[in-house]
C-alpha cells in the first residue's frame, strides 16, 4: 500500500493550522520565530533534513544559522557510535539555551530515534525536549508539531517499519542547482556490521513516473545535477507493481531535458549489473564517478561481514567498469578492525586499495552496533592495533590518489561551479563529472553554470585550473 495525495493533503492541513499558531505566537512575542535544523550522518539524511526545512518555512519560521533558535531540531545518525556522541554534546548545550528561552522547541528524529535504548535513555535524562519521531514519519512534522502545540507535553511518535512513501511534500533546497532525489528507501541487505536495515527499515522504491517528475520540477527551477539516493540503488525497482531496473531508471531520467548531470549513491558490488555499465558507457549525462564500497579487501572477512562477493570479483568488478567506462573515477568506503581482522586480512584490503588504485575513499574504524551480529562476535580487535592500521590505509589511499590525479593535467573538462572559494578571494570551487573539485579565477556569478576549464595542476584530493572560452 503506498498513500499519495491523502496523506499530503492531511499534512498541508495541519500546515496551515500551524501557520496561524506561529502567526499568534509572533504577535504574542513581536518578533518573527526562528528555527535551526543540525544534521548529522549521510546524504540520505540531508535530504530529509531539506523536507522538514520545507516544512518548517511553510509553517512560518525563519531559518537561523544557531541552535539559539525558537525551534531546534535535530536529525540524528546512529551509523558509528561517534554520531550518538555527538548528539549529546548538543543537547547539553541547548538546554542551556532553553534555560534563556523556555518557550523554545527541542525535536530529535532520524536513524538513532529508531533505537529503543536511545528513546528510553532521553525521555529520562533529557526531559527538556519536546518532540522525538523517527525515519518512517518524518512527513508527519507538522501533525507532530500540532500535537505538541495542543498538549505541551514531550510527544513521542516511533514506528518500527513503513510501507508509505509520501509524495509531493514541500523542500527547501540547500543549493539552487544541485539536488538529491530519492529513489528509495530503507535496506534488506543486512551486512553484520550494520544498523541501517534495522533504523531504515526494508526497501521500498518509488514509482519511476514520481521520481521524473520531480526531477522535471527541480529543472524547471534551475537545477542541473541531481544525485539519486538509495541505500542499494541496484535493487532499485524490484519489488515495484511494474518492475523497473535501476538501469531502465537511469536511462529515463538521462532523457529530461535540460537537466545536465546525474550521480547516484550508493550501489553494492553484489549486484551491479553489466546493463548498468553499459547504460553509463554510452550516457552524456551519468557522471564518471562510481563509489562502490568494498569495506574489506579480505574475503574472509567479506563473509563475516555478510557482503556477498569476495576480493577477486570485487577487482574483476573494478577492472570491468574501468575498462568499460575510460576516466571513471573510483571511490570507496573501507572499514578498520571489524571483529577477527588479522594482519594478513588488513594486508588485503591495503592491496586492493592499490590495485584499483581509488581516487579517495571514506575511511572508518569499525564500531559496534548493538543488535547487530557483528557486535557478537568474539576477536573484537585492540584500539592500538586499529589506529595504526588505519594511518597505514590512509597513506596508501593517498599515495593512490596522487597517482591519478597526475593523469588528468592538461586536460580540459566541463566544471559545475559549487561556491566562492572560501580561502582565496577571486576565485571559485567547482566539480568534475568525476565528482574531484577544482579551482580556478572566477566571480559569483558563475556559480551553478557549466563552465569548461584546463587542468593545470594537481593538489592531492584537488586541483588547479584556469577557465577556458567556447
Ligand atoms: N562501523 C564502522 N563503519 C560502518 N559503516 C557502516 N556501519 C559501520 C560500523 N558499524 C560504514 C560503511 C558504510 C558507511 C556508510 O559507513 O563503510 O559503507
Ligand atoms: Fe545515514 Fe545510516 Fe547514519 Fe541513518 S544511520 S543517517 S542511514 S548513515
Amino acid at each position: 500500500m503506498q498513500i499519495y495525495n491523502n496523506e499530503a493533503q492531511k499534512q498541508y492541513s495541519y500546515m496551515e493550522e500551524m501557520k496561524e499558531w506561529v502567526k499568534a505566537q509572533e504577535e504574542r512575542l513581536g518578533r518573527p520565530l526562528t528555527c535551526h535544523i543540525t544534521t548529522f550522518g549521510c546524504q540520505m539524511n540531508e535530504k530529509d533534513s531539506e523536507k522538514l526545512l520545507g516544512v518548517l518555512e511553510t509553517i512560518g519560521y525563519r531559518q537561523t544559522d544557531t541552535e539559539y533558535a525558537d525551534l531546534v531540531l535535530f536529525n540524528t545518525c546512529t551509523v558509528r557510535e561517534n554520531a550518538n556522541t555527538k548528539l549529546y554534546g548538543h543537547l547539553g548545550h541547548v538546554k542551556k539555551a532553553k534555560e534563556q528561552n523556555p518557550e523554545m522547541i527541542i525535536g530529535l528524529c532520524g536513524c538513532m530515534m529508531q533505537e529503543e535504548q536511545v528513546v528510553e535513555k532521553i525521555r529520562k535524562s533529557y526531559p527538556f525536549v519536546d518532540l522525538i519521531f523517527g525515519t518512517h514519519n518524518i512527513f508527519k512534522l507538522a501533525e507532530l508539531l500540532k500535537a505538541r502545540a495542543d498538549s505541551g507535553g514531550m510527544i513521542v511518535d516511533i514506528w518500527k517499519d513503513t510501507d508509505q512513501i509520501v509524495e509531493d511534500l514541500p523542500s527547501d533546497r540547500k543549493f539552487s542547482f544541485k539536488c538529491g532525489v530519492n529513489i528509495m528507501f530503507g535496506c534488506n541487505n543486512f551486512c553484520s556490521y550494520c544498523i541501517v536495515p534495522y533504523v531504515r527499515g526494508r526497501e521500498r522504491s518509488r514509482k519511476p513516473e514520481d521520481i521524473i517528475r520531480e526531477i522535471e520540477g527541480l529543472v524547471q527551477e534551475g537545477v542541473r545535477e541531481v544525485m539519486l539516493l538509495g541505500q542499494n540503488v541496484n535493487s532499485y525497482g524490484k519489488n515495484l507493481d511494474e518492475p523497473v531496473s535501476f538501469a531502465q531508471l537511469l536511462q529515463k531520467i538521462e532523457q529530461i531535458e535540460g537537466l545536465a548531470r546525474i550521480r547516484f549513491m550508493t550501489p553494492h558490488p553484489k549486484d551491479l549489473s553489466d546493463e548498468l555499465i553499459e547504460v553509463m558507457a554510452s550516457s552524456k549525462k551519468i557522471c564518471r564517478h562510481m563509489h562502490l564500497p568494498v569495506q574489506s579487501g579480505s574475503s574472509r572477512i567479506l563473509k563475516k561481514m555478510n557482503r556477498h562477493y569476495t576480493k577477486e570479483s570485487y577487482l574483476a568488478l573494478a577492472e570491468k567498469i574501468k575498462e568499460k567506462i575510460p576516466g571513471i573515477a573510483m571511490t570507496t568506503d573501507i572499514i578498520v578492525g571489524f571483529p577477527g581482522e588479522t594482519e594478513e586480512d588488513f594486508e588485503e584490503t591495503l592491496d586492493v586499495v592499490r590495485k584499483v588504485k581509488f581516487d579517495s575513499a571514506y575511511t572508518f574504524v569499525y564500531s559496534k552496533r548493538t543488535g547487530t551480529p557483528a557486535a557478537s562476535m568474539e576477536d573484537q580487535v585492540e584500539p592500538e592495533v586499529v589506529k595504526k592500521r588505519f594511518s597505514r590505509l590512509l597513506e596508501v589511499i593517498k599515495e593512490s590518489s596522487k597517482d591519478n590525479r597526475k593523469d588528468g593535467i592538461g586536460k580540459e573538462e566541463e566544471v559545475l561551479v559549487e561556491e566562492k572559494n572560501t580561502h582565496e578571494d577571486g576565485m571559485v570551487t567547482g566539480r568534475l563529472s568525476n565528482n574531484i573539485l577544482v579551482h580556478f579565477k572566477g566571480d559569483e556569478s558563475l556559480i551553478g553554470q557549466l563552465v569548461r576549464v584546463k587542468i593545470t595542476e594537481e593538489k592531492g584530493f584537488y586541483y588547479m585550473g584556469e577557465q577556458v572560452n567556447g
